[in-house]
């Protein structure tokens, strides 16, 4: 949540900053800010609203010069959304300005001791104490200048509580941006002649694809020529380089209306991407940043998958996939309960968290409490030198490519493919699966982009529908088995994309009270289980179609090509590409992320940015 940009180099500040925020905007945009250095002064100017909102304003501006600068864009916590409470924020003097990701827990007493020193806090924000904070700490040092403004911020950083990262300029030190990170993202990218940090390495992947992971309490110092990364006690940290494996086009919108229909078309590339390295000349699976050695992979006695958000629907769905492959029992829970239940967790559980980002505070937590109870982690993580891989026993990456769209669509097809690769990957070591029944499911999943790509080809009357119920108040959604995670997820997408009432249920359990939901006209996507290799739960899905349909629903149902059972209770009917059941989640997914999508569409909303998400959430 939030996005971050600082810059030092040769070229204009606020330009490098407002193109960065432009990359970042999928991370918060309630409201949106710029500072730059010159003159031995501090310009800056913030706006509520869209980063548009702010490139308007300082269009009408006069110009910001300067080759040193910062800039946010936000997803509120504390304090409204508007102008005063837009980062970056300044302290009484206004030589320093801080932006700032996260959320500070011992706020109140802060703002308390500040204003009793006789400082004046102009906004409702958490950040606006951080930057007077940092001006009574270079106040307090001999030589206001060089090097103070990584110190100040240092010995700031040790008095705040809770989750954060800032990014702060002091027109007293004016070549040097500092930031400093605890449980929120920030990497360095190493330009020639320029640095930058960011949050994300969309932020400056035009410039530069060599970055710097900045670990869990640390500081960076940028200047145009050097990068210098210390731990909170001031000791020089050991940092980890990395190069960026995509380029500066795979987030940009290529030509497509939305990142979102542009991220559901790159879907069969991304599945491919997922496989591709996973075996060796043999044949046989490896999992080269697995980090876990077979041997300790031998010893799991149980699973528990920790996610959130449609990562969670990954897990509810590979939980099926770990159980029949593995025969290890599987729990799935989402991550913000997980440290809550008290989960029985032993030295041969092994935790699975999944997370497209690897910043999701919730996820990082729950790893953080697994392994203080000794249990390995595995993260399933889309974005490299991530916290959550980075705080993880062994990592497989899911090679989706960058999603910028808030809506995730092609990393969850992804953290499928990756978490079935695991599973299999461990009937491997604990001799679950003969070879050759191992070999038969990966030629099912290599066969999955191409049937992907038929469902991408026949989407015309998911779009037809979607237009047609846009004015509708509720969708509901049906599944059983595997089925059933995917009528969740197509809920979710219907609800943070559309705004409507849309629940996933069960189908068996439609019997059990949401059939009372059922009235004349409302509309019920059902998917339904293949009907030779599922043929029992198909015809009892066949059947809860008709017990909705004697109750007037209108029904959009999901079902393999060819399946003659069922079509004749289909109001909408969506063919699927015949797979074999573990695999149509794969293929089913997919309709239901163009249906929330179109119908967001049709009802003029922001598809890519929903309002009040933001893409990675990284508070609790
Ligand atoms: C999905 O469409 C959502 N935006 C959201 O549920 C997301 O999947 C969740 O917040 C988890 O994010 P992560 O995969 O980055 O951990």
């Amino acid at each position: 949540m939030c996005g971050i940009v600082g810059y030092a180099g040769a070229r204009q500040a606020l330009d490098v900053v407002v193109e960065g925020l432009s990359k970042l905007e999928y991370r918060g945009y309630d409201s949106a800010g710029v500072a730059v250095l010159a003159d031995g002064k501090v310009a800056w100017e913030k706006r509520a609203g869209k980063l548009a909102n702010l490139t308007a304003a300082l269009a009408q501006s006069p110009p910001m010069a300067g080759t040193v600068g910062l800039g946010h864009t936000r997803w509120a916590t504390h304090g409204a959304p508007t102008d005063p409470n837009a980062h970056p924020h300044t302290d009484c003097g206004e030589h320093i300005a801080v932006v700032h990701n996260g959320i500070i827990e011992n706020f109140a007493d802060l703002r308390a001791q500040l204003q009793a020193a006789g400082h004046v806090i102009s906004s409702d924000t958490d950040t606006e104490l951080v930057a007077h904070l940092l001006e009574d700490e270079v106040a307090g040092q001999s030589a206001p200048g060089a090097g103070s403004l990584a110190a100040a911020m240092r010995a700031v950083c040790q008095r705040l509580d809770g989750t954060f990262t800032l990014v702060a300029v002091d027109a007293r030190d004016p070549d040097v941006v500092v930031g400093a990170r605890r449980n929120s993202p920030l990497v360095v990218g190493r330009g020639h002649g320029e640095n930058f940090l960011a949050s994300d390495v969309a932020a400056f992947i035009s410039f530069t694809k060599q970055a710097t992971e900045i670990g869990q309490d640390q500081v960076a110092e940028i200047r145009a020529d050097s990068v210098t990364v210390t731990n909170f006690d001031g000791t020089l940290a050991q940092v980890r380089d990395f190069v960026v494996d995509w380029d500066a086009e795979a987030a940009e919108k290529a030509g497509f209306k939305w990142f979102m229909t542009k991220e559901i078309a790159e879907q069969p590339r991304a599945v491919a991407d997922a496989l591709v390295g996973r075996t060796d000349a043999a044949g046989r699976l490896m999992l080269d940043e697995m980090r876990l050695t077979d041997d300790e992979l031998r010893q799991v006695d149980k699973i528990i998958v920790l996610a959130c958000g449609t990562a969670y629907h990954a897990g509810l769905i590979a939980k099926y996939a770990i159980e029949h492959w593995c025969n290890i029992p599987c729990d799935v829970q989402l991550a913000s309960e997980f440290r809550y239940s008290e989960p029985i967790l032993t030295r041969t559980t092994l935790v699975i968290a999944i997370s497209q980002s690897g910043e999701t505070l919730d996820t990082l937590m729950a790893v953080r409490h697994a392994r203080e109870q000794h249990c390995r982690v595995l993260s399933v993580c889309n974005v490299r030198g991530s916290s959550i891989p980075r705080e993880s026993d062994g990592v497989v990456y899911t090679h989706a490519g960058p999603e910028i769209a808030v809506a995730s669509t092609k990393a969850f097809l992804t953290q499928l493919v990756s978490c079935y690769v695991v599973a299999l990957y461990l009937a491997q070591v604990q001799g679950t699966m003969f070879a050759s029944e191992i070999d038969t499911v990966l030629d099912q999943l290599r066969a999955m982009p191409g049937a992907v790509e038929e469902v991408l080809e026949v989407m015309g009357p998911v779009r037809e529908v979607a237009r047609e119920l846009a004015a509708e108040p509720c969708v509901l959604f049906l599944g059983r088995h595997v089925g059933h995670p995917v009528a969740l997820e197509g809920a979710l997408k219907l609800k943070e994309l559309a705004y409507m009432h849309a629940e996933g249920f069960a189908a068996g359990e439609l019997k059990h009270g949401p059939i009372a939901l059922i009235e004349p006209g409302l509309p019920v996507a059902v998917v339904v289980p293949p009907p030779k290799d599922m043929a029992v739960l198909h015809d009892k899905v066949v059947s809860n179609i008709q017990e909705i349909r004697a109750r007037g629903a209108r029904t959009i149902v999901l079902a393999e090509r060819g399946d003659a059972k069922v079509a004749q209770f289909a109001d909408t009917l969506i063919e699927l590409p015949v797979v074999p059941p573990l695999m149509q989640p794969l293929v089913a997914t997919v309709p239901l992320q163009v249906f929330a999508c179109e119908l967001a569409d049709a009802k003029g909303h922001d598809v890519d940015q929903p309002r009040n998400l933001a893409k990675s959430v990284t508070v609790e």
